[in-house]
């Protein structure tokens, strides 16, 4: 680091002696006291704080992220569209939190909030997973993450991108592309993969073009853009959160999570997402996992004390990969909070999981689009696509168009091909069943493990198939490409996987804003 030059040392000594000159005059306390406050990589807890304080307004907020996606977007195209009403819903916040008292307010409100495109909302924003297909059609209703959001007070800020249709169109259509806004990018290193498919979730709060998000996994699209993106994501067990109004891959994988800067904000942001929703029956079964008064009681500093975690990935073998040694590292820090390290357990195959994620859960997947994207569109209030067959013809129509064109629609085409759940399907169920259930279960119990940790995101299938929890956590950078960790477990082990991720983050601090390298 260069010495600060005196140039520099002056300018920061007049600020100083002017806020101690307003200070004392007495002038304007206020003004003086918000230099202080940064809304840049605010989290929740700062930005109720400031509420609190009077130093902000949601409506100054909001100000402040439309300010930043006009600035950033167009380079990083992590936002297709901002809500027309953000400054409305704002001032409506700032109206509430003047009338009311603060102990009967949540902790989102006031909070804008991005939302993966895939997320339908009844108001002026189009929900259309990216693609030009569903541009215009009108949802029935809220979906039921939203309706939750709403009660809690969020000011719904806009519709963050993603892969197209979840990445569920074509093998090739690249990560983080989508019709309708581009190619979005990642804002650390700028021709790195931003990953996806929830891709615009992680840039823009990465980029603090949003306070939070929420994006969707079906495998890995969580886990994946916020290791690439340096962001905090929970991929919920599924059920946790509702699935009604969310355009569809699986009802057996898909999960609706949040994505945001630190663990506590995401924490919060799952707090008011979760629970039961009659449009969603697997949220019945999944209520009794969540815990009375919620998630935010497991921030805990000392959750790392007496966790048994698996070590999964035999990286941490190479001395010499700068992987390992970013891991290495935290390993120490992670036995130093108490952690019991299990190197490689037993009984634990990796590749099982991944060749399974190759056949059989691509031949589940493709048939179960099939069934609940023709259902999500045939409830549509109004579309220019009813079902998998027009959207694919409306691709067709289209195909002038250079990328539709050039990336083709062959997973739209394989679903198109397949006749509901015949003896294949079945078939292909029963092994990934048997994988999850016979396989990671029996691992985690015989080796009493809490969770296990993999580097990145190779992990993700490992959770899908039966639809277990996992967080990831920014873990380091290597010449400057974010690099994370991910902790997974059974189904409902939120708590102790927020008790890890938590107390990891909070040794380890490792997150630092993009630097929008070239
Ligand atoms: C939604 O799409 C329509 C085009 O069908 C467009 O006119 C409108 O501006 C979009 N809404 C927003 C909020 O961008
Ligand atoms: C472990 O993870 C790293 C980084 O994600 C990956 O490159 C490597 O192939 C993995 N190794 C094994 C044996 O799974
Ligand atoms: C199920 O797994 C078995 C053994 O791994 C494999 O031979 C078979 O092809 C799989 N079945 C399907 C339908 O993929």
């Amino acid at each position: 680091m260069n010495p600060p030059s005196p140039w520099r040392l002056f300018l920061f000594w007049s600020l100083i002696f002017m806020c101690l000159t307003i200070l004392s005059s007495g002038l304007n306390t206020i003004k003086c006291r918000a230099h202080a406050f940064s809304i840049k990589e605010a989290t929740i807890d700062d930005i109720q704080l400031a509420f609190r304080h009077t130093q902000l307004t949601s409506r100054q907020l909001v100000e402040f992220y439309l300010n930043e996606i006009q600035r950033l977007n167009p380079l990083l195209r992590g936002v297709i569209e901002v809500n027309p009403d953000a400054l409305y819903l704002a001032d409506k916040a700032d109206h509430e939190r003047s009338t009311k008292a603060p102990v009967s307010l949540s902790k989102l409100h006031g909070i804008p909030i991005l939302l993966k495109d895939n997320i339908a909302t009844k108001d002026k924003l189009n929900t259309t997973a990216g693609s030009l297909a569903l541009l215009g059609s009108i949802v029935p209703r809220d979906a039921g993450v939203v309706v939750k959001l709403r009660k809690a007070g969020a000011v719904i800020l806009g519709k963050a991108s993603l892969s197209e249709w979840a990445h569920f169109r074509g093998s090739n259509v690249p990560s983080g592309w989508c019709a309708r806004s581009g190619q979005g990018k990642n804002p650390y290193v700028l021709s790195v993969d931003p990953c996806g498919s929830s891709s615009g979730s992680a840039i823009s709060v990465a980029a603090n073009m949003a306070a939070v998000s929420l994006g969707t996994e079906t495998d890995g699209s969580i886990i994946c853009p916020s290791d690439a993106n340096s962001v905090v994501g929970i991929k919920p067990t599924v059920g946790l959160t509702s699935r009604a109004g969310v355009i569809p891959i699986s009802p057996r994988q898909d999960t609706v999570g949040p994505m945001c800067r630190t663990v506590a904000d995401a924490v919060y942001v799952l707090d008011a997402i979760v629970g039961f929703d009659h449009r969603d029956k697997a949220t019945g079964e999944a209520s009794k996992y969540i815990p009375y008064g919620g998630y935010k009681q497991f921030l805990k500093l000392n959750g790392l004390k007496g966790k048994r975690l698996g070590i999964l990935n035999n990286t941490f073998d190479f001395e010499d990969s700068s992987i390992s040694q970013v891991f290495y590292r935290h390993f120490k820090t992670l036995r130093k909070e108490g952690a019991v390290l299990v190197d490689h357990p037993d009984d634990f195959n990796l590749e099982d999981i991944l060749s399974a994620s190759e056949s059989d859960e691509g031949a589940a997947l493709k048939a179960e689009f099939k069934i609940a994207l023709n259902a999500y569109l045939r409830d549509l209030v109004a579309s220019p696509v009813r079902s998998l067959a027009d959207a694919i013809a409306f691709n067709l129509k289209f195909s002038k168009l250079e990328m539709i064109k050039e990336y083709g629609q062959d997973l739209f085409l394989d679903a198109q091909a397949t006749t509901g759940i015949g003896t294949k399907e079945k078939a292909a169920l029963l092994n990934l069943s048997k994988l999850s259930r016979d396989g990671y279960e029996k691992f985690m119990r015989k080796n009493k493990l809490d969770a296990w940790m993999i580097p990145g995101a190779e992990g993700a299938p490992i959770l899908a198939f039966e639809g277990y929890p996992g967080i990831s956590v920014p873990a380091g950078y290597i010449e400057g490409q974010p690099l994370g960790i991910l902790f997974g477990g059974l189904k409902g082990a939120e708590p102790k996987l927020i008790e890890i991720a938590y107390a990891f983050e909070q040794a380890t601090k490792v997150r630092k804003p993009p630097s929008f390298r070239p």
